[in-house]
């Protein structure tokens, strides 16, 4: 494959080798030499049309350590405030031979746009588009995931009972990952209010509750979403304080879940309405460790996209076609 624009482009084999890629990249990142100089002579360009804190950082990190040229481009502050259009911007990038482009932004199929249009000649990984997908957040999830509840590389995560929690409506967060989830053999829940489960959902593949309290014991992972109040009509939201009563994730509802049970977060978090400070800070909460597997997961992809080679031991099959 040469784009990575949903979690629908994956079949269980191309994340699972995702992910055992992502497994040989963090052994890298443990070494007192991180680099690598897989991707050396390669334009790697991060196009960030919407703001982000850790996708933004971790593709700039993943791209250093394969030894890739790394040009950040922000909407703020770029010739975008003077109304230049995408396609403008493509052809900027393509003029200066970028040989991956990772964009975010806040319309859905930007990026499938990118890689269709014959602009660029590159790959594109979309890091986040509208309420569409984040498919580099499912496959750093699921990797979280893997580590956590099945330990062994090579295996997908069958069985295990994955409940995502909140502002569904607007998460591109919990689109990809019904999708590459379910993929790899989990049993996605959703949990909302009915405000904020999205029209179609009963042909996503999950299930879908009203009740947080009824799931809780028999998740395996309780993931817990930001909720978008920037997307959102307050007139369809109840109060802060109704929404964390309800659908907040406390230590009382924490020491509910099974003793083996993870909470997980994408980040940003709104402490104090869908997570408590006490579960946030709890050893339980894999936030941080999903922010380094951000890395891993990300230099897995671009090394499989653009065809990397490795100096150190068994090289990755790639997904070049
Ligand atoms: N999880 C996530 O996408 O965070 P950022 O918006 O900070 O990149």
């Amino acid at each position: 494959k040469r784009h990575l624009i949903s979690a629908a482009d994956l079949t269980r084999d191309d994340a699972v080798l995702i992910l055992d890629t992502a497994e040989e990249m963090a052994r890298i990142a443990d070494r007192p030499i991180k680099k690598l100089p897989t991707l050396r002579g390669r334009t790697i360009v991060n196009l960030f049309f919407e703001d982000s804190t850790r996708t933004r950082i971790s593709f700039e990190a993943a791209a250093k350590r394969l030894s890739a040229d790394v040009i950040n481009f922000s909407a703020k502050g770029s010739s975008v405030s003077k109304g230049e259009s995408l396609k403008d911007t493509a052809l900027t990038l393509e003029a200066m031979g970028a040989d991956a482009v990772v964009i975010r932004h806040g319309d859905s199929g930007a990026p499938h746009r990118l890689a269709t249009s014959g602009w660029i000649g590159g790959s594109v990984v979309n890091a986040g588009d509208g309420t569409h997908e984040h498919p580099t957040q499912a496959l750093l999830d699921a990797f979280t995931l893997r580590r956590r509840l099945v330990g062994q590389e090579g295996a997908d995560l069958a069985g295990k009972r994955v409940t995502v929690v909140g502002d569904i409506l607007h998460s591109r967060v919990a689109r990809s990952d019904v999708r590459l989830l379910s993929t790899l053999g989990a049993h996605v829940t959703l949990v909302a209010p009915p405000t904020l489960v999205p029209y179609g959902v009963e042909s996503w593949p999950c299930e879908v509750s009203y009740d947080l309290d009824a799931v809780l014991d028999t998740s395996d992972a309780v993931m817990m979403l930001r909720v978008q109040r920037e997307r959102m009509n307050a007139a369809f939201f109840p109060t802060e304080r109704e929404y964390a009563r309800r659908y907040g994730l406390d230590g009382e509802r924490m020491a509910r879940m099974p003793e083996h049970a993870v909470v997980m977060h994408p980040g940003p978090m709104n402490r104090g309405m869908e997570i408590t400070a006490q579960v946030a800070d709890s050893p339980r909460c894999t936030a941080v460790e999903q922010v380094t597997n951000g890395v891993s997961i990300r230099m897995a992809v671009m090394y499989l996209l653009l065809g990397g080679s490795s100096p150190s031991g068994p090289s990755p099959s790639t997904t070049q076609e």
